[in-house]
Parts: structure tokens; C-alpha cells; sequence
């Protein structure tokens, strides 16, 4: 219900705009130590890898495989060797019947193609959690399908990982199932820092909730770096949207970008990495992504792991472009009163809508007009659907006055989201068996589930909670059918109450 209350207001919108580390030791030590570092040179250095995934598929997700193309090209101007780079995207964005630049991808309104020379390490269905987790571990016999390449990094060396998708509390999505659980990338961390196999490692994430990857559950000493787009419990932004002022050019009808993805990346381009410290980024996508300090279309970047890393020039991470050798330090943002929200950015799991939207609303011959309206409404269709079964699973445990405060509360800052991964997996499997796959969308229930297990209920609780809540009639499975006539009949109704 809360998405079509979305969408209605997307719509109106869219009506009405039509170092080095810095030591702590006397002089005499930094001659010592500057001496060791020039005589080491490159071994010192290390070599730069790098792994980027975008973790969702489909034409009304552009803007994911976009900042992952986008970000191809930044660390390949920094002098990174596509050997070293990992590339994870589903591909099938550039020649999507849909696209209207066919063979090109932008980032940007009126920006550069993106696409060129991106390695395809991992499309399609190649791009599996365990596939991730093998590219992290350098483990080539673990992967299956896909190129094959993986981080074999060693001790010296540097390692970043960047990726762009849909979340929810704990889990990244995935385009392929399963998705990725926290609990888990954790522990491949983990196993990688134990391996000894890489020097410091910088992680950045996009998606929703993005924070409940890693609050209360990376721990510090492992020299990994993290920040993310949003605090534990908040929404993560799309950018370069259709609702926006100027919008894109007409003809993409999707959003280009995700907003503290783009802040970063445009950041990076715009600096001399040699003098930026991630520090610096930091502070500088923060203010970015906070939408001018409202935070009203915009979110909390965090930060986690070992933060003292922060120090270090991006350049070890992401290279450096000769091209901006000259640019000085980067001028690093004030904090000021919060101005009025530019109201510009689109939620993540709002972006799908805005798409389907545009694409009815462009579509002009009968047919085609007729099958874009079905997809919004089947999608929103799903939507309730998905929304009313946590709502009545919540009522059943808790009672109606407390469902959905138990439901979505929300643990202390550092305190890990559920004590019981194990729980939390087979909660939403039994979701599934009774009510069908969680989807993209679903993750938003992530919470839900947890504080099931956080409450102690155990699993045949929760396997009648869901036979009550999606014990479907035959009549009733319709709504998951787009074909049959009932289904038709009601979207045709809901396509007119949206066309003013
Ligand atoms: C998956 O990997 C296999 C093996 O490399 C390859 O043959 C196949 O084409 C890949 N699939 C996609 C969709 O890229
Ligand atoms: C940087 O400045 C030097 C000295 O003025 C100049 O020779 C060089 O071309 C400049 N580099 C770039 C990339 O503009
Ligand atoms: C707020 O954000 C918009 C869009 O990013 C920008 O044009 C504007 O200058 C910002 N500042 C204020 C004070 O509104």
C-alpha cells in the first residue's frame, strides 16, 4: 500500500516538472621508514584488484549495471590491469530491447558510454553468490561457469570491492538465486583476512539498508575498510531519474545512477587520488548523498571495520589518473544548516514503479500500451500482496496492537541485526513455500523476519502463521497470473485510476 501511495507521488512529480599511513614517531624514524619504502618501490605497492558486482538485472534496474560499467572505466584510468578486475553484471542492459541507445550505457545525462571494454567475468546466470565468494577467496576451482577470474591477490596487495544493488536488512540481492546473507560474506571476509592473502582491503556498498551488512557483525582488525549508502534501517536513492529537474533525456524512462554511487565516482574523477584520502571521499560523498543535510530523498553514508584506514590516499585503491595531477587537495564540505531537499532522487524500491510508469505512459500502440499497464499492476499487485502477508504473519505472532512496531523494530546501533542467521534463512524459506518468492521488493521484510527470531518464535509457529496468511484459494492465485481474465479486469480498472 505504501508503494502505490509512492507511486501516486512520483507521479504527481512528475505531472508538475514534467600517505601514506600518518605515523606517530620522531624525525629521525621518517627518514629511516622513507628510505625502506623508496628502496622497496613497487613490492611496497603491491598490486591493485578489484571486484565489482551489480547485483540485480532487468531494464528497470539500469542504473545498477551502469555504476558498475561506470566504475570499470575509473579504475582502469587509474592504471588497474583488467587482469586484476573482476566484473560481475548481468548484461543485459546495453542491448535491452528497451534501450534506446542500443550497445551504450550512461551513468550520467549526457555522459560518456560506459560500456566499452568492460570485461564479462561473470553474466547471466554466472553471477551466483558462490561465485562472489570464490572471486573474494582467489579460489579459480571453486567458481563455476563465468571466466574463471578471480582475486588472487597476496600479501602487499590492495583490494576493493564495489557493489551496487537492491537490499535489505542483512542480505544483498542477487539476480540469480540464493541472495547473499551478511552472516556469510562476513565470514568470507573473514577466511580471506586469515589467508594473509591481501594488505588492506576497501569496501563499498549500495543498496538499501546497506548499514545491517555490517553493524555489530565485521569486526575491526581485519583491515577492511567499509563505508555504505545508508544507515541500517534507511532506504538507499536512485539518481538521474525522470522525475528529476532537468530530467535525463526523455527517451531512458529509468534512473541512470544511484545517488552515492554516482557521489563517489564523480568524486573520484574529479580529484587528484594521490592527495585525496578516503577520509576526504568520505566526507564528501556524505554530504552528497544527504540531499543538501535533509536527508529527505538522500541517506546516512556509514562507515565500519577499521576506520583508521581512511587515512590512505585513494590512490591505493583505485589508482590515479595522470590527467588530474595538478588538481590540489579536495575542498571538503561544510556542515551547515540543512537547506530545503532538492526532493529529486528517487527510493530504490520505488525506481521499478517509475519505470513501469514511463514505460506505459510512452507506450503508444494498443498492445504494447495494454502489456506495459499489466506489468505495473501485476508489480503492484505483488507488492500488496507481499506487504499484507507480513502484515497478517506479524498479526498472528504478535497480536494486532503491537504487529508492526515488533515487526519493524529496530536494534541498537552495533548490535548485530538477528543473533540466529539460521533462523532468519529458514524463516523466509517458509515464508516462500506458503506466500512465492520474496523478489527484489520483498527484502524490505527482511526486519520482519528477524525480529521473529529475535523473539523466539519457533518454525512451525511461523509455518502456520504463513498457511493462514497466503493459504491461497484457486480464485486467489489469480492475482499472481497476469493472464487470467479476473487479473486483467483488475488491472485495466487500476490502469485508469491512474491516468489522470
Ligand atoms: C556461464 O559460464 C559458462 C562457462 O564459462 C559459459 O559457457 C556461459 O556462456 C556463461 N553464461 C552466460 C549467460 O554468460
Ligand atoms: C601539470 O602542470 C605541469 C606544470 O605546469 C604541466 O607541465 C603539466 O602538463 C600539467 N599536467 C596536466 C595533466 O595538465
Ligand atoms: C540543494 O540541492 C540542489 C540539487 O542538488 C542544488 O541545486 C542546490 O543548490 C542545493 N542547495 C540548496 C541550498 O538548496
Amino acid at each position: 500500500m505504501g508503494s502505490v501511495q509512492g507511486l501516486l507521488r512520483l507521479l504527481l512529480l512528475s505531472l508538475f516538472a514534467a600517505s601514506s599511513f600518518s605515523r606517530m614517531h620522531s624525525p629521525w624514524d621518517d627518514k629511516i621508514a622513507m628510505q625502506t619504502e623508496e628502496e622497496a618501490g613497487e613490492i611496497e605497492e603491491g598490486v591493485r584488484w578489484a571486484i565489482l558486482i551489480a547485483g540485480s538485472s532487468g531494464y528497470g534496474n539500469y542504473r545498477h549495471q551502469a555504476d558498475i560499467c561506470h566504475a570499470y572505466q575509473i579504475l582502469k584510468r587509474g592504471g588497474l590491469k583488467e587482469e586484476n578486475i573482476v566484473v560481475f553484471m548481468y548484461d543485459d542492459i546495453a542491448n535491452n530491447e528497451e534501450n534506446p541507445h542500443r550497445g551504450k550505457v550512461f551513468n550520467k545525462p549526457y555522459g560518456p558510454d560506459v560500456y566499452p571494454g568492460v570485461p564479462k567475468d561473470y553474466t547471466g546466470e554466472n553471477i551466483t553468490v558462490s561465485n562472489f565468494y570464490a572471486a573474494i577467496l582467489g579460489d579459480a576451482d571453486a567458481t563455476k561457469g563465468g571466466s574463471g577470474k578471480v582475486v588472487a591477490s597476496g600479501p602487499n596487495d590492495h583490494v576493493f570491492i564495489y557493489y551496487a544493488d537492491h537490499g535489505g536488512a542483512g542480505v544483498l540481492g542477487m539476480p540469480n538465486d540464493p541472495i547473499l546473507y551478511a552472516d556469510e560474506f562476513v565470514d568470507t571476509l573473514k577466511k580471506k583476512a586469515a589467508a594473509g592473502t591481501f594488505k588492506k582491503m576497501v569496501i563499498y556498498v549500495e543498496a538499501c539498508e546497506s548499514g545491517s551488512i555490517f553493524d555489530g557483525l565485521l569486526p575491526t582488525g581485519l583491515n577492511i575498510y567499509v563505508t555504505t549508502a545508508s544507515d541500517p534501517d534507511e532506504n538507499s536513492w536512485g539518481t538521474y531519474c525522470p522525475t528529476m529537474i532537468p530530467p535525463p533525456p526523455p527517451e531512458f524512462g529509468t534512473c541512470l545512477g544511484d545517488l552515492y554511487s554516482v557521489s563517489w565516482m564523480e568524486d573520484a574523477e574529479m580529484e587528484n587520488l594521490k592527495k585525496e584520502t578516503l577520509n576526504d571521499q568520505y566526507r564528501i560523498v556524505k554530504s552528497r548523498t544527504s540531499d543538501n543535510d535533509t536527508y529527505m530523498t538522500g541517506s546516512h553514508v556509514m562507515q565500519y571495520g577499521d576506520i583508521e584506514i581512511d587515512a590512505e590516499e585513494v590512490e591505493r585503491y583505485l589508482g590515479f589518473d595522470p590527467a588530474n595531477e595538478n588538481v590540489t587537495r579536495p575542498e571538503l564540505p561544510v556542515s551547515k544548516a540543512p537547506a530545503t531537499a532538492s526532493g529529486m532522487h528517487v527510493m530504490q524500491r520505488e525506481a521499478e514503479l517509475l519505470h513501469l510508469w514511463h514505460k506505459y505512459h510512452k507506450a503508444v500502440d494498443g498492445s504494447k500500451k495494454e502489456s506495459a499497464g499489466m506489468e505495473l499492476t501485476r508489480t503492484i499487485a505483488h507488492r500488496m500482496h507481499v506487504d499484507n502477508s507480513i502484515k497478517l504473519i506479524g498479526d498472528h505472532m504478535f497480536g494486532l496492537d503491537t504487529s508492526l512496531l515488533r515487526l519493524k523494530a529496530v536494534r541498537p546501533a552495533g548490535q548485530v541485526l538477528v543473533d540466529d542467521w539460521s533462523c532468519l534463512k529458514a524463516m523466509v524459506r517458509t515464508f516462500e513455500a506458503s506466500c512465492g518468492p520474496l523478489t527484489q521488493y520483498g527484502m524490505k521484510h527482511m526486519r520482519a523476519f528477524a525480529s521473529i527470531c529475535n523473539a523466539g518464535i519457533d518454525l512451525d509457529t511461523m509455518k502456520k502463521a504463513t498457511s493462514q496468511a497466503c493459504g491461497f484459494s484457486e480464485t486467489d492465485t489469480d492475482l499472481r497470473t497476469a493472464d487470467s481474465p479476473r487479473f486483467s479486469a483488475s488491472a485495466k480498472e487500476f490502469v485508469k485510476t491512474i491516468e489522470f
